[in-house]
C-alpha cells in the first residue's frame, strides 16, 4: 500500500446561476481522482466550494429581488444537492463568505500591504463587466472589446490598489520552463508563455464599494472591496488551514492537483503562482486544464438554451452511466461534444453490451452451475494468460492514467479488458463444456471470468461507485479492503468458494427510439416525461422550499385575513405577510415551525414587504399550517 498525499481542488464556481454539466464534469473528475487514490491508501483530501463575491453574484442579487447574501445561500444548495446526486465525496466544501476565509483573505492583503507589495494608484483602463478584469488599451482591439469573451468593455479612471505582478514575470517564466508537469497539458503551459511574452501589469486587486459593494472589505482601506479573483484564488488555502492551522496546512500543501476550465487559465497560472510566490508559498504540482463541453459543435448557453443539466441526465440514465460518460467522452484537455446521441451509443456500446453482457453471462453461467459457489480453478491455460494479460495491462495502464490524471486513457484500457473478457467467454465457450461434462475446465474458465470481473469492478469503482458495489455484492464479496485497488496486484485466490448472487441487469439498452432504458432503474420514475399538468423532478426543485421558525406576529392593519409574522430562516430574519389570520392569533402562530417557499420574489402585501410563502393545507373553510415533525434547524431544505 502507498502512503503518499493527495490534494486535488476544483474551481470554486460562482453562484449566479444553477450548475451545468461543465460545472458537474471538474467535479467529478476531481472525485474520481480523490477516490482512487484513496482506494491506493493514499492521504487524500479533495476540496471543492463556491465563489461568492463579486459582480456577477451582485447583480443575479438584483435581478431576483434578493440580498447578494440571499443570492449566494439559495444557489449554493443547487450545488450542494448537486454534488449529492453525484455521490460526489468531497472531504470539505468551501464559500467565500465564510469568515474563516474573509478572515484568512484580509491578513493577506494586510501583509502584502505592509510589504509594499500592494500599493495605491490611479488608474485607467477599460472593464469588462461579465469577465470582472481591466484590462489597458493594448491588451483590446480597435473596438475596444475584451480578449476573453469578445464583448464590448468600458472606459473607467479611479483609485485602486494594486499587487505587484509585474515583479514576478521573469521569475514565472523561468519556473514553467523549468517544471514541465506545472501546467497541463502541455500546450496550455505554452500558451501561459506566450501570454507573459507581452509586459506583465500589475494587477488590480481592489474595487471601490461606490461601485461594487459585495466582497471582502480591504483591511486598510474601508472604501475598497477586495477584487473576486484574488479572494477566490486564496480559497485553496485557506480551506485547509492556511494562517489557523500550520500542521493542516503543511500536511496538505502543495496541492498536488488543481483541475480547471480552459477559460480561467491566466488567473490560475499567472495570477496565482505570483500571488503565492508574494506569499511565499511553494507553488502547486500541477495545474490540470479541461476543454469545454460543447452541445454538439456549440458553445453552452443559456441564450441559446442548450444548457445541459446534469440532473436531468441522472434521473434519465443514472448516475453511474453519466459519470461513465463524461469521463470516457472527453478526452483530458480537449473540448468534447455532448449530444444525448452520443450519450446513447457510448452507454449502449460500453456499458450495455460489453460490460452488462460479460457480467450477466459470467453470473447466470456460474448459478447454474455448481449453485453459483465459485469454483477452485485448474490449470491456466492460452486464453486464460491472454485474458490475464489484458487485465494487467488495464491495471497498469490505469496507474499511468492516475499519475497524469488522464483518466479517460485508463478507462479505454480497461474497457479493453472487458472486450477480452467477452472474448474468453466465445473461445471457451463454458456451455459447451458444462454440456460435455469438463467439470474441471468449465471451473477454471468460471473462475477466471469472475476474476476478471472482480479486478474490473475495482478498477471502475471511483468512476461507477454503485454498479461496482452491485457487482461485488453479486460475486459475494463482502469485505471493505476486497475493493481497493492494490489488491488487484496480489496473485492471491479471494473468490473461490464465495456464494454469488444473481444480479438485475446492470445496465439496460436504451432503445434508440426511446432513449431511456428499456427496464424501470432504480431513480427512473422521477425521469417520465411529465404529462398533462405534471412537473419535472427538476422543475419542482426549482422551488425551493426550507424550514422556518415564527420569532413575531402581528394583525396587519384594516383587514381580518393577514398576519404579519417575522421568521428565521438559517441565519437570516426575514418578514413575511401571510392569509392565515382567519385561523391562526398571532400568540398562536408564535413558536410554530413551518415550512416556506423561500425563493419566490419578493412581493409587496397591502405596502408591507413579503419574502417568501408558508406552505398550509387548505379544505373549504378550514386552514392548517404545515408544520414539521421533530427538530431540525431552520433554513434546512425540504423536498
Ligand atoms: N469562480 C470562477 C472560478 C474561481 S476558482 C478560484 C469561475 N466560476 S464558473 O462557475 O464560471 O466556472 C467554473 C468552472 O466551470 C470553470 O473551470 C469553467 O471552465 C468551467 N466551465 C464552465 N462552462 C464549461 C463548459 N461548458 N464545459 C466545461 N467546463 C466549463 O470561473
Amino acid at each position: 500500500m502507498s502512503s503518499e498525499k493527495f490534494y486535488v481542488t476544483t474551481p470554486i464556481y460562482y453562484v449566479n446561476d444553477k450548475p451545468h454539466i461543465g460545472h458537474a464534469y471538474t467535479t467529478i473528475v476531481a472525485d474520481i481522482l480523490a477516490r482512487y487514490h484513496r482506494s491506493l491508501g493514499d492521504t487524500t483530501f479533495f476540496l471543492t466550494g463556491t465563489d461568492e463575491h463579486g459582480q456577477k453574484v451582485q447583480k443575479a442579487a438584483e435581478e431576483h429581488g434578493m440580498t447578494p447574501q440571499q443570492q449566494c445561500d439559495d444557489t449554493v444548495v443547487r450545488f450542494k444537492e448537486l454534488w449529492r446526486e453525484l455521490e460526489i465525496k468531497n472531504d470539505k466544501f468551501i464559500r467565500t463568505t465564510d469568515d474563516n476565509h474573509k478572515a484568512v483573505v484580509q491578513e493577506i492583503m494586510q501583509d502584502l500591504y505592509e510589504r509594499d507589495l500592494i500599493y495605491k494608484d490611479e488608474y485607467k483602463g477599460f472593464y469588462c463587466v461579465p469577465c470582472e478584469r481591466f484590462f489597458t488599451k493594448k491588451d483590446l482591439d480597435e473596438k475596444l472589446c475584451c480578449p476573453e469573451c469578445q464583448r464590448e468593455t468600458q472606459e473607467i479612471i479611479e483609485s485602486n490598489y494594486f499587487f505587484r505582478m509585474s515583479n514576478y514575470q521573469e521569475w514565472l517564466i523561468e519556473y514553467i520552463e523549468t517544471h514541465p508537469d506545472f501546467i497541463q497539458p502541455a500546450f496550455r503551459a505554452n500558451e501561459t508563455l506566450g501570454f507573459l511574452k507581452k509586459p506583465l501589469g500589475d494587477l488590480c486587486v481592489s474595487r471601490p464599494k461606490a461601485r461594487l459593494a459585495w466582497g471582502i472589505e480591504l483591511p486598510f482601506d474601508k472604501d475598497y472591496v477586495c477584487y473576486v479573483w484574488f479572494d477566490a484564488l486564496i480559497n485553496y488555502i485557506s480551506g485547509i488551514g492556511y494562517r489557523r492551522d500550520d500542521e493542516m496546512f503543511k500536511k496538505w500543501w502543495p496541492a498536488s492537483c488543481q483541475l480547471i476550465g480552459k477559460d480561467i487559465l491566466t488567473t490560475h497560472t499567472v495570477y496565482w503562482p505570483a500571488m503565492l510566490k508574494a506569499m511565499g508559498i511553494e507553488m502547486p504540482q500541477s495545474i490540470l486544464a479541461h476543454g469545454w463541453w460543447l452541445v454538439g459543435r456549440t458553445k453552452m448557453s443559456k441564450s441559446i438554451g442548450n444548457v445541459v443539466n446534469p440532473m436531468d441526465m441522472i434521473q434519465k440514465y443514472g448516475l453511474d452511466a453519466f459519470r461513465y460518460f463524461l469521463m470516457a467522452e472527453m478526452t483530458m484537455g480537449q473540448d468534447a461534444s455532448f449530444t444525448e446521441d452520443a450519450f446513447v451509443a457510448r452507454y449502449n456500446s460500453d456499458l450495455a453490451n460489453d460490460l452488462g453482457n460479460l457480467t450477466s453471462r459470467v453470473v447466470k453461467m456460474t448459478l447454474r452451475h455448481g449453485n453459483g459457489v465459485i469454483p477452485q480453478p485448474g490449470e491456466l491455460t492460452a486464453p486464460e494468460n491472454e485474458l490475464n494479460a489484458a487485465l494487467d495491462n488495464a491495471v497498469v495502464e490505469m496507474e499511468k492514467a492516475l499519475k497524469t490524471m488522464r483518466v479517460n486513457q485508463g478507462l479505454d484500457h480497461i474497457m479493453n479488458a472487458v472486450r477480452a473478457g467477452n472474448r474468453y467467454m466465445e473461445q471457451t465457450a463454458p456451455w459447451t463444456l458444462a454440456k460435455k461434462g469438463e467439470t474441471g475446465r468449465l471451473n477454471t474458465v468460471l473462475y477466471c471470468v469472475a476474476e476478471a470481473l472482480r479486478k474490473i469492478s475495482i478498477l471502475l469503482d471511483p468512476v461507477m461507485p454503485d454498479k461496482m458495489t452491485a457487482l461485488r455484492d453479486a460475486l459475494g464479496i463482502k469485505e471493505a479492503g476486497e475493493g481497493h485497488l492494490d489488491t488487484l496486484k496480489q496473485d492471491k485466490n479471494i473468490l473461490s468458494g464465495l456464494q454469488m448472487h444473481d444480479l438485475d441487469a446492470l445496465f439496460l439498452r436504451i432503445k434508440p427510439e426511446e432513449q431511456k432504458p428499456e427496464k424501470k432503474q432504480k431513480k427512473e420514475k422521477k425521469s417520465e416525461p411529465p404529462g398533462e399538468g405534471l412537473i419535472t423532478f427538476d422543475e419542482f426543485f426549482n422551488t425551493q422550499l426550507k424550514t422556518a421558525k415564527v420569532l413575531e406576529a402581528e394583525k396587519v392593519e384594516d383587514t381580518d385575513k393577514l398576519l404579519k409574522l417575522q421568521i428565521q430562516v438559517g441565519e437570516e430574519e426575514r418578514q413575511l405577510v401571510a392569509g392565515v389570520a382567519q385561523f391562526y392569533t398571532p400568540e398562536e402562530m408564535v413558536g410554530k415551525n413551518i415550512v416556506i417557499v423561500a425563493n419566490l420574489k419578493p412581493a409587496k402585501i397591502r405596502g408591507i414587504k413579503s419574502q417568501g410563502m408558508l406552505l398550509a393545507a387548505k379544505d373549504g373553510k378550514d386552514l392548517k399550517l404545515i408544520t414539521l415533525d421533530g427538530d431540525i434547524p431552520t433554513g434546512s431544505s425540504v423536498g
